[in-house]
């Protein structure tokens, strides 16, 4: 894996924790492609509520970033509500969506992730490529009673990448997992509004929720950073708000 200059792929970076994750990157030099629904410059068009849709943004990305991706970004995620006693079809709707977007589509990058780093040479360190998945720390503390399906999803990312951190070490792919409490973007705002805000942030032991650039400052030590033998470690971000 070439030191010099990372090729990084980041999803969900046209706004929020995404857009932040991209910037601290660049900062540092790394070659860059965001990724969001729409297109604009630097950032890929891939709709990940598509089946297929994580593949053709890793053949897109590929061909942007020179023919390698040193490092994964999943960042790309929806947080949308439904009532348990919405219709089945609703229901089941917003089950589909929120997994294929949150789940299958970061699997499907991490695949392909994986699938480079097996045809490729490790570098001095002896590492084929790096992966980090935002995740939530819905995956350990659970969510709202209308977000079963956000929490599970975020569940399985975190489950995803320990196999991943387990299961490829010794080929050189290292894997880390981020869990963000609540942080300040858009998703969380309409979310602190929805449960009345002072009150939620009495559950915070630190008193605010956390900021982007604070996420991002832990996505890109992980990205650049963090030695290979953290790999399968999982951050938490979250103001104490929930200590494992
Ligand atoms: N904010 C929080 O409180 C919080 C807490 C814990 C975990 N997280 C996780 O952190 C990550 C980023 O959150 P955020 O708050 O920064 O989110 P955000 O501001 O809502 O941005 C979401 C990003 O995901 C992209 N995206 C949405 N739907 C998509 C789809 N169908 N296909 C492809 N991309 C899609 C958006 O692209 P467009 O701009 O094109 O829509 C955008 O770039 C998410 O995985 C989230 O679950 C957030």
């Amino acid at each position: 894996m070439p030191e010099s200059q990372p090729h990084i792929l980041v999803t969900g970076a046209t706004r929020g924790i995404g857009a932040a994750i991209l910037k601290s990157l660049t900062e540092r030099g790394a070659k860059v492609v965001g990724h969001g629904t729409r297109a604009a410059p630097g950032i890929l068009a891939a709709d990940l509520s598509q089946a297929g849709a994580g593949d053709r943004l890793w053949d897109a990305a590929l061909e942007v970033l020179d023919g390698r991706i040193d490092v994964l970004i999943n960042n790309a995620g929806v947080f949308e509500a439904i009532a348990v006693d919405a219709p089945d079809a609703d229901w089941q709707a917003s089950w589909a969506r929120t997994m294929q977007i949150n789940l299958q589509g970061s699997a499907d990058l991490c695949r392909r992730m994986l699938l480079q780093a097996q045809g490729r040479d490790a570098d001095a360190s002896g590492l084929r490529g790096r992966i980090v998945n935002v995740a939530s720390r819905a995956a350990y503390r659970g969510d709202s009673p209308a977000h079963w399906h956000y929490a599970a999803s975020k569940a399985g990312m975190v489950a995803m990448t320990k196999s991943i951190a387990r299961g490829y070490a010794g080929q050189g792919l290292i894997a880390f997992a981020i869990c963000p409490g609540y942080v300040m973007t858009g998703m969380a705002e309409d979310y602190l509004a929805s449960r009345g805000g002072d009150k939620l942030l009495a559950d915070i032991p630190l008193g605010r929720v956390a900021q982007p650039d604070e996420v991002a400052s832990v996505a890109t030590y992980l990205a650049l950073d963090a030695p290979a033998s953290m790999t399968g470690a999982v951050l938490d971000v979250n103001g104490a708000s929930f200590v494992r």
